[in-house]
């Protein structure tokens, strides 16, 4: 399937940007948003090649299914729903013959309203308003809620929102530290409330706040697909706000998960994030293949990974506000991409998804970008910035922030030659071969490529926007990797084992089936003083 596209890189960046128009013609614009991959190697027949591969490959069909409620999901038999949390009054969605969205609609009303009552003061703790919430979750139940909620800080009215999800006692202990447990709300979000680390991390926050709350119970909610198991913790089905099992956990933020968002900012807000997310949905339904943002984010992705073979790939917010945005996009990405097999069992052709990660700039500028501008492997840069900020006072560092995005995409993409470092040195005066030597150093190869995306402000609309461009990002390079984007096999394993190596740590089994390593890396820290 790569082949023939693999014949088609090499192509020099500023070259094609010589090209007549091809910085109008390698950018998306919709609802407010520019997505420019003009500063790729992508030439104009890769692209049609690769939009090609996407009709072959049945992205549209695929689309239409998920959006339909067909169980793409296959290996778990699950429609894939996510897009029926934020859809609009007007859409109709159908899971085996039901309309899901009059629930959908129903539970989040009642969040709403438990939210303006939180927010309000109404409701209490057994010490007065609600001023602090802690949301105890993990992956999919944490990332979402903590990214949404430091993104949108300019928007927060509401309680002080916190969030804890390791399993080390070093996370909660830390959280709760300074928290009265009697104007505390505790969330626990679990899709599944059975994660080990969320439930001992329940209970300890159970065992916090009854040193100090004569009803502990009475200031937790659970947000569950597993009311069953909701209840046998003690939370009162009119604090559990429940979802179905077709929302996969790195997909849940817009539902209840999304809770802690909506107490931060209020209900309306919340709303908002969701018309963003809505608007992305009808965008990737209706935008033909070649100007469809998701799309062509995935095609720009694919030819990355798959055909140029660069490993990784960095996103890079110019938007410290934006700071978890590649925990979230690692979890989003690698955890839906990062298959082995196809849809049928077969090996995935040209590897699975890449590897995610990045930081905001301008701080990852003084941290990794040296090898992102001299190392020896490329990595594909996509970076996304805001024309304002939400500090007017303070509009000099936004125009610095804009600057600096601007200006790495600029000199990944023209580097520095040889002739230029030496003419740098000899100004510096240096001769002979010192010169040369210096001026190697000083060579920047370039040609390497990044995205922008832009748009005027991080509001809660347009964070939806960037959501739901993701997620449909994902979800055309699964449809055209051929892989299932919604399960997660490839976490069982390490739980599997964690259960068998705790009863080794307490002395309740014995360590002697294990391997050589792992005995004496048990056996060392034992004498360390394991505890
Ligand atoms: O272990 C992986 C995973 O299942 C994720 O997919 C999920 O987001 C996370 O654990 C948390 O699961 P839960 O919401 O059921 O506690």
């Amino acid at each position: 399937m790569w082949d023939e596209l693999k014949q088609r890189t090499g192509a020099k960046i500023v070259e094609l940007l010589a090209e007549p128009d091809r910085a109008n013609r390698f950018v998306i614009e919709a609802d407010g948003m520019r997505f420019d991959y003009a500063k790729t190697s992508m030439t104009d027949a890769a692209r049609d090649a690769l939009l090609a591969l996407a009709e072959t490959q049945g992205v549209a069909k695929k689309r239409a299914e998920m959006f339909g409620g067909a169980a793409i999901n296959e290996t778990e038999g699950r429609s894939v729903l996510h897009i029926a949390l934020r859809a609009p009054e007007d859409v109709v969605v159908h899971v085996d013959g039901v309309d899901v969205l009059p629930e959908l609609r129903a539970v989040r009303a009642r969040m709403a309203s438990f939210a303006e009552d939180v927010r309000a003061g109404r409701f209490e703790g057994a010490g007065g308003p609600i001023t602090d919430v802690v949301n105890i979750g993990i992956g999919g139940s944490h990332l979402g809620p903590e990214m949404g909620t430091l993104a949108l800080a300019p928007y927060h009215d509401g309680p002080r929102c916190h969030f804890v999800s390791n399993v080390d006692g070093a996370d909660i202990h830390d959280c709760l530290q300074g928290l009265d447990p009697k104007t505390t709300l505790v969330i626990i979000a679990s899709k599944t409330f059975t994660t080990i680390e969320t439930m001992t991390n329940a209970e300890t926050a159970r065992q916090w706040m009854a040193q100090a709350v004569e009803e502990p119970g009475a200031q937790f909610v659970a947000v569950s697909t597993a009311e069953d198991k909701t209840a046998a913790f003690g939370i009162d089905p009119s604090r559990v706000f429940g979802f179905e099992d077709w929302v996969g956990g790195r997909y849940s933020m817009w539902g209840p998960i999304g809770l802690p968002l909506m107490l931060a900012i209020g209900p309306e807000r919340f709303e908002d994030f969701l018309a963003g997310g809505a608007a992305m949905d009808a965008h990737f339904c209706h935008a033909d293949l070649a100007v469809n943002m998701p799309v062509m984010l995935a095609l720009v992705g694919l030819w990355h990974h798959q055909v140029c073979g660069y490993p990784t790939r960095a996103v890079l917010p110019y938007d410290q506000r934006l700071s978890r945005l590649a925990a979230y996009f690692q979890q989003l990405e690698m955890e839906s991409n990062g298959k082995g097999v196809t849809m049928e069992g077969a090996p995935v052709e040209g590897g699975s998804g890449p590897v995610v990660w990045g930081e905001p700039g301008t701080n990852g500028q003084h941290a990794f970008y040296q090898l992102i501008h001299q190392g020896t492997q490329v990595v594909p840069c996509e970076l996304m910035v805001a024309a304002r900020g939400h500090e007017p006072e303070l509009a000099h560092h936004h125009r610095l922030l804009v600057a600096n995005c601007l200006a790495q995409s600029e000199a990944l993409m023209l580097g520095r030659d040889m002739d230029t470092a030496r003419a740098l040195m000899s100004d510096a005066g240096f001769e002979g071969a010192e010169l040369e030597r210096q001026a190697a150093h000083r060579v920047f190869p370039g040609n390497r490529p990044s995205t922008t995306l832009v748009y005027d402000q991080l509001t809660p609309y347009r964070l939806g926007q960037i959501i739901a461009l993701y997620e449909h990002r994902v979800f055309v390079e699964g449809v055209i990797l051929g892989i299932n984007s919604y399960d997660q096999w490839g976490v069982e394993l390490g739980k599997v084992l964690a259960k068998e190596m705790e009863p080794i740590l307490t002395g309740e089994a014995g360590v002697d089936d294990k391997d050589g390593s792992t005995r004496n890396l048990v056996a060392f820290l034992k004498s360390a003083g394991l505890n």
